[in-house]
């Protein structure tokens, strides 16, 4: 199948940039930014300000679906809350067990929980069972908290619960995002159940695509800061093409930019703004020299008017773009 999906990143991949990457093509699907299931009954107001696409047919611009994912630890609410999201007609509902961050995991949630495999167990059964068998229900997981130990315990209790599909990220809660990726263990998981395993962690180009295809046994890969970093990327892999970050790839990731922008700002505020783009020039300064150049010229702006001008002057802005629908035109025009 070789399916390829855009992994959730929180404070990065949301609407915007998940509408901006997917309009690239290659993607099968793309995962929200977790939503906390703490205490009570979220709103749908809640869901459809984190995934617009909800609204567009749980799917992005381009027509990419897009599922959400949610994050707790209490199978009940968890299911209650999935029930209720489920009146929206996500794409598919995401159970998150990865999330290292203290605030999270000091709550029980994210891979705080991935010492409890029966916990998890639940958690799936219990969401599975309220939502409509037409609706997806996967998981994402890390492969532990300290130590590999459970990996194994923890898929297959997920797979027990009856989720559809498993991402697994190959790395433990301490080992954080450092550079060693353990992808023998997601083989072994592979192994161990029956169900899709999605392999996930350090595919920055083709190589690392093959490599972890190869080395994991899995022919469904999700790419997270690879993604962000060339947002060509997918296109790439389906295409078998090495990263060459030709000019035809840069004046393409120009429009890219220039939507990315429309679209921040259309949403945040003028103080908000740049930094997303920052942040964003910033990732894709690993696969692109242009990117790094225009980075520098933005560095020290602070609102978004400043960065207007300085994407104007690269012909990448011009005013009233704010509306995304007008800036492919604009940007297409020039
Ligand atoms: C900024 C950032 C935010 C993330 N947020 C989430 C999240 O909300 N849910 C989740 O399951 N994983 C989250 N992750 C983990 C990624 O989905 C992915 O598993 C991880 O980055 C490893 O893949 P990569 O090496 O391709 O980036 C996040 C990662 C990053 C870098």
């Amino acid at each position: 199948m070789n399916r390829i999906i855009l992994a959730p990143m929180e404070g990065l991949a949301d609407d915007v940039l998940r509408a901006v990457l997917t309009s690239a093509g290659g993607y099968d699907w793309c995962v929200t930014e977790f939503v906390r299931v703490s205490t009570t009954l979220l709103p749908h107001s809640l869901y459809t300000r984190l995934s617009p696409e909800l609204m567009n047919g749980s799917r992005t611009s381009g027509g990419t679906p897009v599922r959400i994912q949610l994050l707790g630890s209490d199978p009940d609410l968890l299911a209650r809350n999935a029930a209720h999201l489920a009146l929206l007609k996500p794409a598919g509902i995401d159970l998150n067990f990865g999330c290292p961050t203290p605030l999270v995991n000091r709550n029980r949630g994210g891979a705080a929980l991935l010492d409890r495999p029966e916990l998890l167990r639940q958690i799936a059964a219990a969401v599975r069972a309220a939502v409509p068998a037409e609706i997806p229900v996967t998981a994402k997981m890390r492969l532990g908290i300290e130590d590999t130990d459970r990996a194994l315990d923890c898929a297959l209790a997920l797979e027990a619960g009856g989720v559809q599909e498993l991402a697994v990220h190959a790395r433990t809660r301490a080992d954080g995002y450092r550079p060693l990726v353990r992808w023998e263990w997601v083989a072994r998981i592979r192994e161990a159940v029956t169900l899709p395993i999605i392999a996930n962690g350090e595919v920055w180009n083709l190589a690392d695509y093959r490599n972890i295809c190869a080395a994991t046994g899995c022919s469904d890969v999700m790419l997270g800061r690879g993604a962000v970093a060339d947002p060509l990327l997918a296109r790439r892999i389906r295409a078998g093409e090495e990263e060459h970050a030709t000019d035809a790839d840069w004046e393409e990731l120009r429009g890219m930019i220039a939507e990315f922008w429309a679209r921040v700002q259309a949403k945040l505020t003028p103080t908000q703004s740049p930094g997303r783009l920052k942040q964003w020039l910033g990732m894709m300064q690993r696969s692109y020299p242009q990117a790094e150049k225009l980075y520098r010229e933005i560095r020290e702006a602070r609102r978004a008017p400043e960065i207007s001008a300085a994407l104007a002057r690269r012909g990448l802005y011009r005013a009233g773009a704010e509306r995304p629908s007008e800036s492919s035109a604009v940007v297409a025009s020039m």
